[in-house]
């Protein structure tokens, strides 16, 4: 242990300020430590299970002290708090042979005590500032309770909302996932591991996991190569080049091989073409998987996995078991488990733990840091930013505190869903309700409440999500009971307000529906209420696109709010209040119905392109093509008008640049912030092009009756597709500019690329 701090000393004292220099020094300290390891350590360093708190399969790992102390054990995960970090870490560098220190890591997905809104949610901000700011307060919150390391980003583009992971996700498109995936890196990891602040990430799944077949988890996903370098493989890019150290492979197969053992994907693409340096883990029990798709026996996809690129096994303890062997009967070379174990402790020199390995571990910075003011002020600042308001019908909305206001729906009191699904540090308890909220900023001297309705009735799937700690109850009053006390406090209201939707256990990893609308017993009080005449507001609180198509034609107003976290409450409040405007956009479509899926606005053409009229074009008997509410889509308390869409020049050279601007006026009557969105249209190339794409967006805030000029640089880079080749290329030729408020903007500009 003193001799290793003592390199490390000297280490420390003959690093130059340069990258090279620091390289070489990290070089020199792990070929020393590695040239002392038995093979069995090397392969230890591979090894991560899980100890503690929640798991999301089966625990495979037993007597993890003991393996730790034989020096089996590189990292753990679901372990936290300074006291049990410490315990864990004491044994790794007090009582193993060699003192290597241990990686922790998390899931932390969207905060860690503090909760945030919940992914799909907090790129509905479309505020990238906003969103590496909060990485770097939820870096700060983790790593004070102990962490070194979470499994986030999740940048898996998700078409499907059936899919109940689209919620840890930033939505349908390449480009602001790819805004988003880079923004959360450099939150995390702020460029420097040794910072004790900082995360490390793990860009997650790799690859394509967001496009399993009919929305189901865990299914097979099949796909053109043009579609995954164009539509599918940016954000993860995005994520390798800002810096993410290591990368999560994904549980489905990827051109018929198993991501854990696709070595075209995790070292030609990863390693080769993007030049990843980092580690690569894979997912929980991911090898041992392998033999359930049907590639090889236990020995057989264990290889596999080491010689694709796999450096670390979560959980099912293969390489740990099967690596051994297999180097002693020369099936694989040692110098692999050499290449994968050095990835791990560059990995923990990086993050400082050979000169500290407790690393950030102090109570009293816990005690400090955790759920500080600050945070939760931020976590309020992004929840409200995330709300997309979806209709709002003769302003309904923002409500009047002197009004008469009936809150309806198990959503008002509740505290549990408000932190959504990956919350696993956060305590429910200490989120706020709506309800608290409205008695804390007004009193509730002109508000009645009413639960209305359970927030599921179905008994079966009530004793899924119970399962896995739904927490779902069903009221003793009969469901007609509870409309009848609802319909007795709406009728006495000017304004109902209804706070419904998912149980969180609804969406989230092992979540699909193939029925993507508000559960059956909502939509009963709901038609209940509508009957009263009274105005409604529905409030929703969801982790994936729903069908709302009822709600839309019936209701006044509809905001959405995902999982808000922690500070749902006052978020909410403020907003329907009027305190706050809602600026959200969607970063994904919002279908009509399931038969549209998968929908997204960056679709192709095709032959034979929609036309009303015309019987033989590609569209619906029994509904339009387009989306209930499309990507990008958002209102305001204010209005916003676009005008003068121009272009400084019609012709685009090689290496030039135009611009491409529109004036926007808020014509409201408040303050209000856009996100003006830029989409290209390639109208002809050597393969089909999206009938638009995301290429820029901007937010603008106005003042009433402010207008501004809003311009795009416009250059070859941001044309550039790849091609049938894969060369990644733009192409001369036309091209429409459209600058609007959502995806199905019209109105466009053309220039000529030559
Ligand atoms: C399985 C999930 O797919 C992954 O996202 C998560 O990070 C791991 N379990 C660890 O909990």
């Amino acid at each position: 242990m003193k001799k290793l701090f003592l390199l490390t000393v000297i280490m420390a004292l003959w690093c130059c300020s340069d990258k090279t220099g620091e390289a070489d020094n990290m070089k020199i300290f792990v070929d020393e430590l590695m040239r002392k390891m038995t093979l069995e350590e090397k392969i230890g360093q591979l090894n991560l299970p899980t100890v503690g708190f929640d798991v999301t399969g089966p625990i495979l790992s037993s007597d993890v002290e003991a393996k730790i102390k034989a020096g089996l054990v590189g990292g753990v995960f679901n372990t936290f708090t300074p006291t049990a970090v410490r315990k864990l870490q004491e044994i790794a560098v007090n009582e193993t042979r060699l003192h290597i220190p241990l990686i922790f890591g998390y899931d932390v997905i969207h905060g860690h005590r503090t909760i945030f809104p919940i992914p799909l949610g907090i790129s509905a901000t479309w505020d990238t500032d906003l969103i590496e700011k909060v990485a770097v307060s939820v870096a700060d919150e983790a790593t004070a309770d102990g962490l070194h390391w979470t499994f986030s980003p999740m940048v898996d583009i998700a078409r499907d909302p059936r899919w109940g992971r689209v919620s840890e996700g930033a939505g349908e498109d390449p480009f602001l996932g790819s805004a988003i995936a880079k923004a959360m890196v450099k939150g995390y990891e702020q460029g420097d591991l040794s910072n004790p602040n900082t995360l490390m990430s793990c860009i997650k799944h790799f690859a394509l996991y967001g496009a399993a077949e009919a929305g189901r988890d865990y299914n097979t996903v099949d796909m053109s190569k043009i579609r995954m370098y164009n539509e599918y493989l940016p954000p993860y890019k995005a994520a390798v080049d800002a810096g993410a150290s290591s990368v999560m492979t994904s549980f489905n197969e990827v051109d018929g091989i198993p991501a854990t053992g696709n070595k075209w994907l995790l070292n030609d693409l990863l390693r080769l073409q993007w030049g990843f340096e980092g580690f690569v883990v894979t997912d929980y029990t991911a090898i041992m998987e392998m033999e359930n798709h049907g590639v090889g026996n236990s020995e057989q996809v264990t290889e596999r996995s080491i010689n694709a690129g796999v450096d670390m096994d979560m959980v099912s303890e293969y390489m740990l078991k099967y690596l051994p062997a297999l180097v002693k009967s020369g099936k694989i070379p040692e110098k692999q488990i050499d290449s994968a174990c050095r990835r791990i402790l560059e990995a923990k020199y990086k993050l400082g733990l050979f000169s500290d390995p407790f690393r950030g571990l102090s109570e009293e910075r816990a005690d400090t840091h955790i759920m500080s003011d600050e945070k939760l002020d931020l976590c309020r600042e992004a929840a409200e930013k995330s709300f997309v308001l979806l209709k709002n019908e003769n302003q309904v909305l923002p409500l009047n505190k002197n009004q008469k206001i009936a809150f309806i729906g198990p959503l008002i009191k509740d505290q549990r869903n408000l932190i959504g699904n990956w919350s696993g540090a956060g305590d429910w308890k200490r989120a706020e309700s709506i309800w608290s909220a409205l008695v804390e900023k007004f009193g509730t001297a002109h508000f009645d409440y009413a639960l209305g309705c359970n927030l599921i009735d179905d008994s079966c799937l009530m004793k899924k999500l119970n399962q896995n700690g739904g927490q779902l109850t069903i009221d003793p009053l009969s469901p007609q009971q509870l409309i009848n006390q609802a319909l007795q406090i709406a009728r006495n209201a000017d304004v109902i307000v209804a706070a419904l939707g998912e149980p969180f256990g609804m969406s989230g990893e092992a979540a699909s529906r193939s029925d993507i609308s508000l559960p059956e017993n909502q939509k009963t009080l709901l038609k209940a209420l509508k009957n009263t005449g009274k105005p409604i507001v529905l409030l929703l609180m969801n982790g994936r696109p729903l069908c709302l198509q009822w709600e839309n034609d019936n209701l006044d107003a509809i905001l959405e709010t995902w999982y808000p976290g922690t500070k749902a409450g006052e978020a909410i409040v403020n907003t329907i209040f009027g305190i706050a405007n809602p600026s959200g956009k969607l970063s994904i479509s919002f279908p009509r119905n399931v038969g549209q899926i998968p929908i997204y606005y960056n679709h192709k053409n095709t032959g034979r392109p929609m036309q009303e009229e015309q019987k033989y074009t590609s569209k619906y008997l029994d509904v339009s093509n387009d989306p209930l509410y499309p990507f990008g889509y958002g209102l305001s308390y204010s209005d916003f008008e676009y005008a003068d869409l121009s272009l400084s020049d019609s012709i685009l050279s090689e290496n030039g640049r135009i611009t491409a601007s529109v004036t926007l006026t808020n014509k409201g009557a408040v303050e209000a912030t856009e996100t003006v969105q830029l989409y290209i249209r390639d109208l002809a190339g050597s393969i089909t092009r999206p009938v638009k794409e995301l290429k820029g967006f901007q937010q603008v805030s106005l003042q009433p009756g402010e207008s501004k000029n809003v311009a795009f640089t416009i250059d070859t880079e941001l044309l550039k597709f790849y091609n049938a080749a894969l060369k990644y290329v733009c192409e001369p030729g036309d091209f429409h500019v459209f600058i609007g408020g959502n995806s199905a903007t019209k109105a466009h500009v053309g220039f000529t690329l030559k």
